[in-house]
């Protein structure tokens, strides 16, 4: 028995980019835009995978390639079964997003930048991350104390540092009606 089975409608929509660059504000509108429209959908999002799947995993380049790993393989579960993927994860470096490419393949993968510059993320604060990163108290913050590298060449290209976030869930929404046509988005 094979599992390559390839799925008829399934897509994985892989957001990423700096903390606070806005993935889980758009990556949730996205879900809930697509199931709406009747569209079955796995949300996965970092904070919540760090609570249970990834709980015990670190922030080293290495815990992170494993806690991406396990999202990108969950990620694969839920494209076999049909399902649209919505994931949210910082997924900092190249080699990162080049484990999932190499885990989910490309024929259903979208890698969407949210470009957000470091210091718009940090005057946001959304989690209070970047303060506690400054006092010290977060290690291996993104950004700060553990890399980040901008992507060459994404499949999609957000502004969420400039662009309202009206703006940008009109541009993610476009991008996923031309990745799911035959769909009622
Ligand atoms: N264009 C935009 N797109 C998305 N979020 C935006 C935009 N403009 C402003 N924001 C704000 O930026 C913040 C983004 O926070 P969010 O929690 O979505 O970031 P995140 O990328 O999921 O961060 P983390 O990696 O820490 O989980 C929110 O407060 C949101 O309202
Ligand atoms: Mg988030």
């Amino acid at each position: 028995m094979s599992f390559e089975t390839k799925p008829s409608s399934g897509h994985v929509f892989w957001l990423f980019g700096l903390s606070g660059a806005g993935k889980s504000t758009l990556g949730a509108g996205l879900a809930g835009k697509l199931r709406a429209a009747g569209i079955p959908v796995l949300a996965l999002d970092g904070d919540a995978l760090r609570q249970g799947l990834c709980a015990g995993l670190g922030y080293s380049d290495e815990d992170r390639a494993e806690n991406l790993r396990r999202a990108a393989e969950t990620a694969k579960l839920g494209l076999a079964s049909g399902l649209c993927v919505v994931a949210s994860f910082i997924t900092p470096l190249q080699c990162h997003r080049d484990l999932v490419t190499g885990i989910i393949g490309r024929n259903y993968l979208s890698l969407i930048y949210l470009d957000a510059p470091f210091e718009v993320c940090r005057r946001r604060d959304a989690k209070g991350l970047y303060a506690r990163a400054a006092s010290g108290q977060v290690q291996q913050m993104t950004g700060v104390s553990s890399g980040f590298e901008a992507p060459t060449v994404p499949d999609l290209l957000l502004h969420t540092g400039a662009d309202e976030i009206a703006a940008s869930m009109a541009q993610v929404l476009a991008f996923a009606r031309s990745r799911l046509s035959g769909n009622k988005l």
